[in-house]
């Protein structure tokens, strides 16, 4: 058995209804998975293209939400409608950028706290 070259992790997280986070899994995460496994099958892309569920990506408000390895692409608000699309970028080798992360969702990453001796001067 080979590794997929590609692997996409999809977040179905699901909040309880109120969260002020919200959740990919509130947005349709469940059916966007399934929708991609059915596609890979259907497309017969085994070996090629992997989708895997995962927990909380960080990036909550812009989900559902995507990432794509080994390029370390992040998809946000992704849709049932877009699997096709990301599976034909993906294996194109581009970015569907329609689909991109928006650069302020980054700020949902935690950062490493300043160390001594980097605030040392
Ligand atoms: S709930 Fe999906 S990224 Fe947090």
């Amino acid at each position: 058995m080979s590794t997929p070259k590609h692997h996409l992790f999809i977040c179905t997280n699901t909040r309880p209804p109120g969260n002020p986070k919200g959740s990919c899994g509130e947005r349709g995460a469940e059916g966007i998975f399934d929708t991609f496994k059915a596609r890979i099958h259907a497309r017969n892309l085994h070996g090629e293209v992997q989708v895997n569920s995962s927990s909380c990506l960080k990036p909550c408000q812009w989900g559902p939400n995507v990432v794509l390895y080994p390029e370390g692409t992040w998809y946000s608000g992704v849709s049932g409608e877009d699997v096709d699309a990301i599976l034909d970028a993906t294996l194109e080798g581009r970015v569907l950028e329609r689909l991109r992360m928006p650069p302020e969702a980054e700020n949902a990453f935690p950062r490493a706290l300043p160390t001594r001796e980097s605030t040392d001067t």
